[in-house]
C-alpha cells in the first residue's frame, strides 16, 4: 500500500513535470509576475491599422516566454483599432468568449490567448451598447465606451471598466462618456486590482478613490501624451505610485510621432521595476516580480540596460532619439512664478510664495572642468537654463480639462525666457556636451501645502531621455502637509525635479460640443 501511494505521488510529480510548465503565483507567494506591453498599433512599415495585424501581434507577444511565466499581463489603450467594436460580456455571465462567439471575434482571440498562457489579461477594447429608448442614445441606436476587459486565466471575463475621463480625439469621435464606475478584481494569487485608463490618472473619481479605498495594485492600459516639464509617461506613473504607495501596471500605446509612448511597471518607493519609452515603435513585453502589499520582499530593480551606441568613455553622450516622440509644453507655466538661476552661481537658497503655498529651494551646482571662456558662444550660454517655478491655483490638464495645482520644482528651459522652460533642447553637439557636464549635487525642494479635502502631491522626476530618476536617487517624505524631495546622488541631464500637488478640483467643460448636438 504504501508502494503504491509512493508511486502515485511519483506519477503525480512526472505529470507535473510534463504538464505544468506554467508557474503560477500563490496567495502565499511575497511578489507576482506581471507583464506590461508597450504596443505600436501600426505594423512596421504600415500607414494604416489592420486589426487582423494587430490581433496577430498580440498573438506573437502572448507566444514570448515572458508571458507564460506571468501572472498577469496587461495591453495598452487602443491596441486594436476601431473596426473591432464589440459587446462585451458582463462579468456576472461568467463568459468565456473563447467558446461562446456571440461576441466580436478579437474578443475571442483575447479570451483564448489568456487561457493558452494560463494568464490574468487586461485587454482594452472599443465597447458597443445598445441604448434604444435612452434619451442619451445616438442616432446610430448604441453607445460607444471606450473599455479594460479582463480575462482570468480560463478566459472568462471577470471585470470590465469603461473610462471615465475622455480625452480630445475620443470626445470628437463621439465617445460616450461615464459616469465613474468603481470596478476592481481580485485574482487567485491573493491580489485585488483597481482600473483606470490613461487620463483618469489624474481624477479623484473614480482613480484616487480607488486609492482611498485600501486597493494597493493597479492596471493602467494607456496611451499617453507627452508634456514637459510635469506630465510626460513614466514621470507621472512613477510619481503618482510612489505618492499613493502602491503598485501600478502601466502599458502604454507606442506611437511615438503622436507623442504616446511609456510603459512600466512601478512600485511603491522601488519605484520603476521595469519600462520602456521610445522613439522606435515597437511591441514588446517588460516583466518584473511585483511585490504584494504585505511582503517584506524587495524587488531586484534591473539597471537601465546600456544603448549598444553609448561608448563609456565618450565626452559625447549619445542619447537615443527620444526627440521623435512629441512633446508638448505645459502653457500654465507662463502663469507662475519663477527664479533664473544663473549658471555661473554654484549656490541657491530661496524661499517663494504664490498663492497659499510656499517652497523653499536649496541648489548646490558643479560644472565640471570647463573653462569659463567655453561656457558662452556669442553671449549665448549652452546648455539647459534652470529656474525655480511655483504655482498654486486653477490651470488646466493638458488644455484639455480644467485643474488646480500646486507646482513647486526646478525645470529646464533652452533658453533665458521662462516660454522656453518645458521644450526640448535642439542644441548642437557641443551644446549638449556641455550641459552633461552641469552636475547639479543638491536639490531640495521644502513645501508647505494648505491642507485639502482631496490632494495628491507627487514627487516628479525626468531627464532628457523622458526617464524617471530611481528612487534611490533622491528621498520625498511627507510630514504632515509638509513635502519635502532631496537629491542623494549628484546628477546631471535633469529636466524636472519637483513636487506636484493635484487639488483634484472637476469643473464640467463643453469641449466645444453643444446639448443635443451628438
Ligand atoms: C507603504 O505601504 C507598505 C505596505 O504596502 C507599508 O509597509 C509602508 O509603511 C507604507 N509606507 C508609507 C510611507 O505609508
Ligand atoms: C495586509 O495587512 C492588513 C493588516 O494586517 C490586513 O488587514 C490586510 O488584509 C492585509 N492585506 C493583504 C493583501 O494581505
Ligand atoms: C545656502 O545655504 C547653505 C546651507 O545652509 C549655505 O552653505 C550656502 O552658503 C547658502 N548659499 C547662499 C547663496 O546663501
Ligand atoms: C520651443 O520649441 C518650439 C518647437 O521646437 C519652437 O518653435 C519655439 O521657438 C521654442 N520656443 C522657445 C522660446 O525657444
Ligand atoms: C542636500 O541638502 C539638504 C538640505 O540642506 C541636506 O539635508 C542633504 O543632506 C543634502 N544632500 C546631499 C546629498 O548633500
Amino acid at each position: 500500500m504504501g508502494k503504491s501511494a509512493f508511486s502515485c505521488v511519483f506519477f503525480l510529480w512526472i505529470f507535473c513535470q510534463v504538464h505544468n510548465t506554467v508557474q503560477q503565483s500563490t496567495p502565499s507567494d511575497p511578489f507576482y509576475i506581471a507583464s506590461v506591453v508597450e504596443f505600436a498599433p501600426f505594423a512596421i512599415g504600415a500607414d494604416k491599422t489592420d486589426i487582423n495585424e494587430q490581433l496577430e501581434g498580440i498573438r506573437t507577444v502572448i507566444q514570448d516566454p515572458n508571458a507564460e511565466k506571468s501572472d498577469i499581463v496587461v495591453f495598452p489603450e487602443g491596441a486594436l483599432n476601431t473596426d473591432g467594436l464589440t459587446y462585451v460580456p458582463e462579468p456576472k455571465d461568467q463568459t468565456i468568449p473563447c467558446e461562446e462567439l456571440d461576441y466580436h471575434y478579437s474578443l475571442s482571440e483575447l479570451s483564448c490567448y489568456a487561457r493558452s498562457i494560463q494568464a490574468y489579461l487586461v485587454a482594452n477594447v472599443h465597447e458597443k451598447v445598445l441604448c434604444s429608448g435612452d434619451y442619451q442614445c445616438p442616432k446610430k441606436g448604441y453607445f460607444v465606451f471606450n473599455t479594460n476587459v479582463v480575462f482570468d486565466r480560463n478566459g472568462m471575463v471577470i471585470s470590465k471598466y469603461r473610462k471615465t475621463h475622455l480625452y480630445r480625439n475620443e470626445i470628437y469621435k463621439k465617445f460616450t462618456p461615464r459616469e465613474p464606475q468603481i470596478q476592481t478584481f481580485t485574482t487567485d494569487f491573493g491580489v485585488t486590482f483597481g482600473q483606470f485608463i490613461c487620463f483618469d490618472i489624474l481624477f479623484h473619481w473614480p482613480t484616487q478613490s480607488l486609492v482611498h479605498e485600501g486597493i494597493s495594485d493597479f492596471v493602467n492600459p494607456n496611451a499617453w501624451f507627452q508634456e514637459l516639464p510635469f506630465l510626460t509617461s513614466l514621470q507621472l506613473f512613477q510619481g503618482w505610485s510612489q505618492a499613493n504607495n502602491v503598485s501600478l501596471l502601466s502599458a502604454g500605446l507606442s506611437n511615438p510621432v503622436t507623442g504616446n509612448s511609456g510603459s512600466g511597471i512601478f512600485s511603491r518607493s522601488f519605484g520603476s521595476l521595469a519600462f520602456s519609452i521610445t522613439s522606435i515603435p515597437e511591441r514588446k513585453i517588460y516583466t518584473a516580480k511585483v511585490p504584494k502589499k504585505n511582503s517584506s520582499y524587495v524587488p531586484k530593480i534591473t539597471s537601465k540596460p546600456k544603448s549598444p551606441t553609448q561608448k563609456p568613455n565618450s565626452p559625447f553622450i549619445i542619447k537615443k532619439n527620444v526627440k521623435e516622440i512629441l512633446t508638448k509644453r505645459d502653457y500654465n507655466l507662463d502663469l507662475f512664478t519663477t527664479f533664473l538661476l544663473d549658471p555661473i552661481e554654484d549656490n541657491f537658497n530661496k524661499t517663494m510664495c504664490h498663492g497659499d503655498l510656499c517652497c523653499d529651494f536649496s541648489v548646490t551646482q558643479t560644472l565640471k572642468q570647463i573653462k569659463t571662456d567655453i561656457k558662452f558662444i556669442n553671449n549665448l550660454y549652452i546648455g539647459y537654463q534652470y529656474r525655480f517655478v511655483i504655482y498654486s491655483g486653477p490651470g488646466t490638464f493638458q488644455r484639455m480639462e480644467k485643474s488646480e495645482i500646486g507646482v513647486c520644482a526646478l525645470v529646464a528651459c533652452t533658453t533665458r525666457d521662462l516660454s522656453s522652460c518645458g521644450n526640448r533642447s535642439n542644441f548642437p553637439r557641443e551644446r549638449i556636451f556641455l550641459k552633461e557636464q552641469l552636475y547639479f549635487t543638491n536639490i531640495t525642494i521644502k513645501a508647505e501645502y494648505r491642507k485639502r479635502f482631496h490632494m495628491l502631491v507627487m514627487p516628479m522626476t525626468v531627464n532628457s531621455d523622458l526617464e524617471t530618476l530611481p528612487t534611490d536617487s533622491y528621498t520625498f517624505e511627507k510630514d504632515d502637509n509638509i513635502y519635502k524631495m532631496s537629491l542623494r546622488k549628484s546628477k546631471m541631464d535633469i529636466l524636472t525635479f519637483g513636487l506636484y500637488g493635484n487639488y483634484f478640483v472637476e469643473k464640467r467643460v463643453k469641449h466645444n460640443i453643444r446639448d443635443g448636438e451628438l
